[in-house]
């Protein structure tokens, strides 16, 4: 139904995830043949649907690593500095699933100190050093390090403990076979590629070729390093933090706020597209929640279209402001406006279970964000809290008065809530609440869980692809009884299920 035009206001239904169910179908296949890949953006295919919510306890460079090794994507939350937000970027992009074709290095005048704290920064375990030209002079390992006492590795210098030139070394177009056969006949681990000139163009490493074939699905760009997303808002300094993104080498721009239907966002997208710098990149607008505001988004060139206004596990927006639309009628209605423009949609927040993900995808969306069913795993940001013997990881809305509040540092996340210019804490509106959810483990298993109950589904309705399980599906309204039949009943539970309770 229409949710935006009739004119009697008790006419409209909204539906969103516990309403429905979808229905079984004939099926004739298995479901080792089934295809999860599905469209987050226009131009960005994945081979499974899943993004980490921007948030600052779901994802930072960890957890985007863990989703797109998975097949995924993670969004970096932008509630840090523009510095800081794409370091996140380049750690993502740096973790390799082939050739590095921008290595981090070291000078031969920086001392161990320094070594020691890039390599612990980008978790790796030696740099090539190179001169102010780039030229490739010795690699410095771990092993290097090793016959320098700790308290001398303030003075002593990386040229005097690396090892120099000669080393084994490749030229810059050397295959995947030719790297391996050289790093086995000489027992390397690293493999510098330089130029005719012998500057340093490019690394492998043996971690990485290993890597690549531990994550076969990986979400990969044209180099082979893995995609990532990042969120930006519209005010101040966005358009720079926009510019330093698509300069770190992200691939997906994010327009973040709780309520995209802004002349000013739409602008900001409308310029993404349209600039030289920045239009190469996927830009993915949001959020809206009505036909209406998918259009907008559509008109300004949107590459997707981020539906969800208070649907997320720590959002308050519909009971402080008493606004927002069910989260499956709102996915429909942006659907039917973007699906004929080509635009994918992106189901945003109110998911509970792995079934919601199907429900998602034959209500309309192509892909969907998830903050809470993530956000207790090993890479999200935080540490573990143990309360009563029991294990949970921090979970906040980013309209919450933590989150937005400055506390001594700045919060950058306030201009998603409209409330940029609230100079003081106590007169912040929050529209999220804190707490905590139970710690998971590892994102691959979490998203293992996901990825197995979304290819039942697809089972279940005989769907081999993600596009047809969207023309496919069909969906039973139920009732509340229907809703407590489908949970476990009349049992007490005694054993956790990994994708239950
Ligand atoms: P879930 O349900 O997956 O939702 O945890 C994650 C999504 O919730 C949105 N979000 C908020 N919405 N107040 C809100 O109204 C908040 O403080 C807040 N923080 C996050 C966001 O779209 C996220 O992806």
């Amino acid at each position: 139904g229409d949710l935006e035009g009739p004119a009697d206001p008790f006419a409209r239904l909204g539906l969103t995830y516990d309403d429905v169910l979808l229905l079984p179908g004939e099926t004739d296949m298995s479901p080792d043949q089934i295809d999860t890949s599905s469209r987050l953006t226009r131009e960005i295919s994945l081979r499974l649907p899943l993004v980490s919510a921007a948030m600052d306890t779901v994802t930072e460079a960890r957890m985007a690593i863990a989703m797109a090794r998975q097949g995924g994507i993670g969004i970096l939350h932008r509630n840090l500095s523009v510095e800081d937000q794409a370091l996140q970027v380049d750690l993502v992009k740096r973790t390799q699933t082939g050739r590095i074709t921008n290595p981090v290095t070291i000078a031969p005048e920086a001392t161990l100190e320094d070594l020691d704290r890039i390599c612990g920064q980008y978790r790796v375990s030696g740099l090539p050093v190179v001169d102010e030209r780039g030229i490739l002079m010795g690699i410095c390992t771990n092993r290097d390090l090793r016959f320098t006492p700790v308290a001398e590795w303030d003075r002593t210098l990386v040229s005097e403990v690396m090892t120099p030139m000669p080393l084994v070394t490749a030229p810059a177009d050397v295959s995947r076979e030719e790297a391996t056969a050289i790093l086995r006949a000489h027992k390397r681990e690293r493999l510098p590629l330089v130029d005719d000139a012998g500057r340093l163009s490019g690394l492998i490493t043996v971690k990485d070729f290993v890597k690549s074939e531990q994550f076969p699905h990986a979400s990969k760009d044209g180099d082979g390093r893995l995609l990532v997303g990042a969120a930006i808002g519209y005010f101040g300094d966005s358009w720079e933090r926009a510019t330093t993104l698509v300069e770190a080498g992200v691939d997906v721009l994010v327009a973040d706020t709780a309520h995209g239907h802004v002349r000013l966002l739409l602008d900001m997208v409308a310029r993404l597209k349209q600039d030289p710098a920045t239009r190469h990149v996927q830009v993915v607008g949001g959020n809206v929640a009505t036909g209406a505001g998918a259009q907008a988004f559509v008109d300004a060139g949107a590459d997707a279209v981020k539906v969800g206004v208070g649907p997320g596990a720590i959002c308050t927006t519909r009971v402080v402001t008493g606004v927002g639309v069910p989260q499956l009628s709102a996915v429909h209605e942006a659907a039917q406006v973007c699906g004929p423009a080509g635009v994918p949609v992106i189901a945003d927040g109110g998911m509970k279970y792995s079934g919601d993900i199907p429900k998602a995808l034959v209500a309309g969306a192509e892909a969907v964000m998830m903050g809470s069913m993530l956000a207790g795993c090993e890479e999200s940001p935080g540490e573990l809290i143990f309360v009563n013997g029991k294990q949970f990881k921090s979970y906040r809305g980013m309209g919450s008065l933590a989150a937005m509040s400055s506390r001594g540092k700045t919060s950058f996340s306030k201009d998603r809530y409209f409330q940029a210019e609230v100079a003081s804490d106590d007169q912040l509106v929050p529209e999220g609440v804190e707490g905590k959810v139970a710690y998971r483990g590892a994102a691959s298993a979490v998203v293992h869980q996901m990825a197995g109950g979304l290819r039942q589904a697809m089972f279940y309705v005989g769907a081999r692809t993600v596009p047809e399980l969207r023309s496919r599906g069909r969906f039973v309204r139920i009732t509340q009884a229907s809703l407590q039949e489908s949970h476990p009943h009349d049992i007490e539970m005694t054993a956790q299920a990994p994708n239950y309770g």
